[in-house]
């Protein structure tokens, strides 16, 4: 976790998720993963995918992160991003994407960025339109 009083750059959040990457557990797929997340009063969090011999209990790095950035308070996110070092960007998975728009506001940015520091962005609405949000439920 880490404060400031300004916003933090896109740089720094891939950082963040480029040191998740390194702590990734991906012993079956070999398929790392790292997420960051900047907070709404400029916090940055990072998470990594955990995977389990039992193969379905695997957890992703965004969700993850968004787990790691709740347990520390926070709940409102303004900007995802996901690095791995595939050629291909990795977008985040259908279950990552409904847990997003349970933080994100539909205009958020999310950015997957890889190792060429190519990157490819998306709104959380591209990512999932017509999210069930918890206004659903009333
Ligand atoms: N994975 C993520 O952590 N995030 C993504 O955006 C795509 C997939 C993980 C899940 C699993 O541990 C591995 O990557 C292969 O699917």
């Amino acid at each position: 976790m880490q404060k400031n009083k300004n916003t933090p750059s896109i740089d720094a959040l891939v950082d963040a998720a480029k040191i998740a990457y390194n702590s990734a557990y991906a012993p079956y797929s070999q398929f790392q993963v790292g997420a960051s997340l900047l907070t709404k009063d400029n916090q940055v969090f990072n998470g990594c995918n955990v995977e389990n011999a039992s193969y379905g209990l695997g957890v992703c790095a965004e969700r993850n992160c968004i787990a790691n950035a709740v347990v520390h308070g926070c709940q409102t996110f303004t900007h995802l991003v996901v690095y791995t070092e595939q050629e291909k960007l990795t977008p985040p998975c259908g279950a990552c994407r409904q847990v997003i728009a349970e933080f994100m506001l539909p205009e958020a940015k999310i950015t997957s960025v890889n190792h060429l520091n190519q990157r490819k962005e998306w709104s959380v609405a591209q990512l999932l339109p017509d999210a069930f949000l918890p206004r659903d439920l009333t």
